[in-house]
C-alpha cells in the first residue's frame, strides 16, 4: 500500500537527486569521504563518487561488471540474470591514505579491488586497480544477503557467507599479514543464519591492546531459547587482536561472544511487544570514546503487526551484560540457564594485554579457557535499552523504519539529539529528542516528515556529513541529499520558528533561518525545551498576529449538495491542534465544530460529507499550541443544490456574449473570477473521483485513531504507557 499522494510533500526546493542510470541499481553501499568532499556509492554494476556540495552535479563512475563467462555461469547455476547476475558492489572501506578497499558479488563469484582516490581532492584520481582479488569471506555472493564490513588497521572484518548456497555464515578477518581467522563453522550456538547490519570498533580501555570489534546482527534464536521459529537482535564482540587458538580453535576466534538486544513494549494484554527485526545501528561519540551511545532502529517479524521502534543503548549495560553470567545447557533437550559453575580464567571474551591478565596472545590462552569458549559463545542476560524502553514507537502507520542517522546539535538552551529516520517508502522522518524534567524522561517531537525519493522506495543507505551540513539517501533507484536544516518550511513569524522546536533554526528578527551557536545575537529567539512562544516573542506576538491575519485573504469555495468538500488547513507545526469555528454570517455567533459523521477533521484539513444547503457560511481554522492561537484560513463556503448548478453552468457558458446584468449578481457571488476558477476546478476536476477516494481513506483513518486515541487515554487513566505515546496499540496475539 502506497502512501497517499497529499500526505506528505515532495518538497523539490533544496533536494539534491540523482536519478540513478538505466544499466544501474541499487546505490546501497556509501562510503564518506569528507576529507575529499566526495560520496562513494557502490552499486549495481558500478562505482561512483559524487560530490558532497551536489550529488547531481559532476560526479564520476567506474563501471565494474562481471564477465560474461562469469555472468553465464551464474545463469546455468539457476540464478536471475538481471537480478542477481551482476557485480552489485557490497564492500567500500577505505584501506590506506589513497586507496579503498571495494568488494563486489561478481555474479555469485565475489571479487575484490582497490580503488585509487589519491591523498587530495586536487589529486583528483578514481582509478579502480586492474588486479582482482578473490572476495570470498568479504563480501557475499548472492546480492540480496545483508552484510556488514569495516576495515581497520589493513584488515577486513566482515560478517557475510562465505559459499555459493549462502549457507555458510561467519565472521571473518582478512587481509592483513595474519592467517584470515573466523567463527567456528556449522555451530548455530556461534552463529544461526545471521543477517548483518554493522561492525564497529570501540576501545574497552585507554589500551589499544583491548580494542574490541562489535558486531549489530539478527539471527534465527538459538535451538531451545524460543518456542517456534523466531528472530532475536544480536550484538556479538571479539578482540581485535585475537589470533584464535592454539591446539582448538586455530584460525577461529577465541573471545567471541553475543547477547541479545531487546526493544520491547508492554502491551495492553501485559505481554511485551517485541521488536526484533534489527535494521539499522548509529553510534554517536560521547565525551568518553569508550562509551558511545548506540541508536538502533528494529522493525517487528510479525506480518500481522507492523510496527518501527528506536531504541538507545549504553556501553555500561553492554559491558555488564559481557561480564554476566554465560547462557549453558546440559544438553540438547535442556533449558538454557545462567553458568553457574567456575569460570577459567582469563574470562572468555577479555583480550590478552597488559590490563587484564598479562597474556601476550590468544594464542597462550590455557585450553580449558578456548574449550570454555568455544561451548558458551551467547551471554545469558540480555541488553536492555537505557529507561527500559523506546525512545521512540510507530504502529499502525504503512511504513517501516530502515535507517537511522543521529546529529548532535548545539543549542540555545543545550545540546540535542536530531534523529534522521528513514523508511521504506522513501521518506524521512525528523525527531528531536528533548528531556524532560530529567534526562531519562525524554520527549520525542517530530519536526519534519519529507518524501525525497520520487516513488515509494526503500532507503537502504544513509550518511551524514556534519561539515557539509547535510543528508545523503540511496535506494534502489538513485541517490539523494538535503540539508540537515530547513528553517523556511516553519514559516516566517518568531512564534511559528519557536514552535517548530528545531535545535537547527532560530528567529533571527526577520525570519527563521539556521542557528549558530557561536554568533550571539540579542535579536535571536529559539526555545526547543519548551518551544514557548509566549515567553520568547510575547513582545512580538502582537505583530505576528498582525503577520498571519494579513497574509489570510477571505476565500470563498463552492460546493454541490450531497457532494463532499474539504478545506484544507494543515499548520506547519505538526504539533499544532487545529480548530474549526463556524458563523452563519460575519456578525454570528461563532461556533465551535465538532467531529461527527458529516464534519471530520484530519490533520489536513476539514472533510464535509453530503453537503447540505445550510452548510453555507463562514469557515475559520485556527492553530492552537502551548496556548498561543494563530487563525491560518477563513474561507466562506456556498453550497449549491443541482438545479442552480445546471442554471450557472448554463449562463457560465453564455457568460462571454452576455450582457453584465444577467451575470450572477456580486451578492450571490462575491468574487466573479474567484468563483469562476473555483467552480471550474470542482466541475472539471479531472480526479474528482480519486479526490473523494483519498478522503475517504482519511476519513477512516481518522475514525480508527480516534478510537485508538480512547483506547489509549483509557490506558492513561491506568498509568501505564506514559510515554510511548505513539504505540496505540498491541498486536493481538495470534
Ligand atoms: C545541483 O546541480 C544541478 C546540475 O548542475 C543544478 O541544476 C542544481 O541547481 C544544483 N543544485 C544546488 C542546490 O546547487
Ligand atoms: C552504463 O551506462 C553508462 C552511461 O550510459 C556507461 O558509461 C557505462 O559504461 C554503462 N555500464 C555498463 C556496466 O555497461
Ligand atoms: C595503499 O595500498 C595500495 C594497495 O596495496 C598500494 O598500492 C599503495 O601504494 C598504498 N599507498 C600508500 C600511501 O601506502
Ligand atoms: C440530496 O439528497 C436528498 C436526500 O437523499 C434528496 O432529497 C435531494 O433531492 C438530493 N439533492 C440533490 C440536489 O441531489
Amino acid at each position: 500500500s502506497l502512501v497517499p499522494a497529499g500526505c506528505y510533500m515532495l518538497e523539490s526546493n533544496n533536494l539534491v537527486t540523482f536519478e540513478g542510470m538505466a544499466n544501474s541499481s541499487a546505490y546501497h553501499t556509501f562510503l564518506l569521504d569528507e576529507e575529499r568532499g566526495r560520496l562513494l556509492v557502490g552499486a549495481k554494476d558500478h562505482i561512483f563518487s559524487f560530490n558532497l556540495l551536489n550529488v547531481s552535479k559532476d560526479y564520476a563512475q567506474i563501471p565494474w561488471p562481471a564477465s560474461s563467462t562469469r555472468r553465464d555461469e551464474c545463469k546455468w547455476a539457476g540464478k536471475d540474470l538481471s537480478r542477481e547476475c551482476s557485480n552489485f558492489i557490497k564492500v567500500l572501506q577505505p584501506f590506506n591514505q589513497t586507496h579503498i578497499y571495494v568488494c563486489g558479488t561478481g555474479a555469485f563469484h565475489p571479487v575484490c579491488s582497490y580503488l585509487e582516490v589519491g591523498k587530495k581532492l586536487e589529486d583528483s584520481v578514481f582509478r579502480l586497480e586492474p588486479h582482482i582479488e578473490n572476495g570470498r569471506g568479504k563480501s557475499p555472493y548472492d546480492p540480496k544477503l545483508l552484510t556488514a564490513s569495516m576495515l581497520i588497521d589493513e584488515e577486513l572484518y566482515a560478517g557475510t557467507s562465505a559459499d555459493f548456497m549462502g549457507r555458510d555464515f561467519a565472521i571473518f578477518r582478512t587481509l592483513g599479514k595474519h592467517h584470515p581467522i573466523r567463527t567456528e563453522q556449522h555451530d548455530s550456538r556461534w552463529l544461526n543464519d545471521p543477517r548483518f547490519v554493522a561492525v564497529h570498533l570501540i576501545p574497552e580501555s585507554d589500551n589499544p591492546e583491548d580494542d574490541k570489534i562489535y558486531l549489530f546482527f539478527k539471527e534465527n534464536a538459538m535451538d531451545g531459547e524460543h518456542a517456534g521459529k523466531a528472530t532475536h537482535a544480536r550484538i556479538g564482540q571479539l578482540c581485535k587482536n585475537d589470533m584464535g587458538g592454539h591446539r582448538s580453535l586455530v584460525n577461529k576466534w577465541t573471545t567471541f561472544l553475543k547477547a541479545r538486544l531487546i526493544c520491547s513494549v508492554p502491551g495492553s494484554n501485559g505481554i511485551e511487544t517485541h521488536f526484533d527485526e534489527l535494521q539499522d545501528v548509529f553510534l554517536i561519540s560521547t565525551k568518553d570514546p569508550k562509551s558511545p551511545i548506540i541508536y538502533a532502529v528494529f522493525t517487528t517479524s510479525s506480518n500481522i503487526f507492523k510496527g518501527s521502534a528506536v531504541c538507545m543503548y549504553s556501553m555500561a549495560d553492554i559491558r555488564r551484560v559481557f561480564l554476566g553470567p554465560y547462557a549453558h545447557r546440559d544438553g540438547p533437550n535442556y533449558q538454557w540457564v545462567p553458568f553457574q559453575g567456575r569460570v577459567p580464567y582469563p574470562r572468555p571474551g577479555t583480550c590478552p594485554s597488559k590490563t587484564f591478565g598479562g597474556f601476550d596472545t590468544t594464542k597462550d590462552f590455557p585450553d580449558e579457557v578456548v574449550t570454555f569458549a568455544r561451548s558458551h559463545p551467547a551471554m545469558f542476560n540480555p541488553v536492555y535499552p537505557i529507561n527500559n524502553r523506546p525512545i521512540i514507537v510507530k504502529t499502525d502507520v504503512d511504513y517501516q523504519f530502515t535507517q537511522i542517522v543521529v546529529d548532535k546539535v548545539e543549542a540555545e538552551d543545550g545540546q540535542y539529539d536530531v534523529i534522521f529516520i528513514g523508511t521504506d517508502v522513501g521518506t524521512i522522518l525528523k525527531v528531536v529528542t528533548i528531556p524532560r524534567g530529567s534526562w531519562h524522561d525524554l520527549e520525542e517531537v517530530l519536526l519534519e516528515e519529507m518524501t525525497v525519493f520520487r516513488e515509494p522506495t526503500a532507503i537502504k543507505a544513509m550518511e551524514l556529513s556534519t561539515k557539509q551540513q547535510q543528508l545523503y539517501l540511496g535506494s534502489d533507484i538513485g541517490v539523494s541529499q538535503m540539508p540537515l536544516h530547513r528553517c523556511e518550511v516553519y514559516g516566517k513569524a518568531c512564534a511559528e520558528c519557536c514552535l517548530a522546536r528545531d535545535p537547527y533554526c532560530a528567529w533571527d528578527g526577520t525570519e527563521c533561518s539556521r542557528y549558530f551557536p557561536m554568533a550571539k545575537r540579542r535579536t535571536r529567539r529559539q526555545d526547543i525545551r519548551n518551544g514557548d512562544p509566549l515567553t520568547q516573542c510575547s513582545d512580538l506576538q502582537h505583530h505576528d498576529e498582525l503577520n498571519g491575519l494579513t497574509t489570510l485573504s477571505d476565500k470563498t469555495v463552492y460546493g454541490v449538495e450531497n457532494s463532499s468538500t474539504f478545506l484544507e488547513c494543515s499548520p506547519k507545526s505538526q504539533r499544532a491542534v487545529t480548530y474549526w469555528q463556524y458563523q452563519r454570517s460575519a456578525d454570528d455567533r461563532k461556533q465551535e465544530i465538532k467531529s461527527e459523521e458529516r464534519f471530520i477533521r484530519t490533520d489536513q484539513g476539514l472533510l464535509i460529507r453530503t453537503l447540505n444547503k445550510k452548510d453555507s457560511g463562514i469557515y475559520l481554522c485556527l492553530a492552537v499550541e502551548h496556548g498561543f492561537m494563530q487563525m491560518l484560513l477563513k474561507v466562506t463556503l456556498e453550497v449549491f443544490d443541482s438545479e442552480r448548478l445546471e442554471d450557472l453552468l448554463h449562463r457560465n457558458e453564455e457568460s462571454t456574449n452576455t450582457p453584465a446584468q444577467d451575470r450572477p449578481s456580486p451578492q450571490e457571488s462575491p468574487s466573479h473570477k474567484l468563483w469562476y476558477r473555483d467552480f471550474l476546478s470542482l466541475v472539471n476536476h479531472p480526479t474528482l473521483n480519486s479526490v473523494d477516494e483519498f478522503c475517504e481513506q482519511v476519513w477512516k483513518r481518522e475514525r480508527k485513531h480516534r478510537r485508538q486515541k480512547w483506547k489509549h487515554l483509557q490506558e492513561r487513566q491506568k498509568g501505564r504507557n506514559r510515554r510511548t505515546h505513539e504505540l496505540e496499540r498491541a498486536p493481538r496475539s495470534v
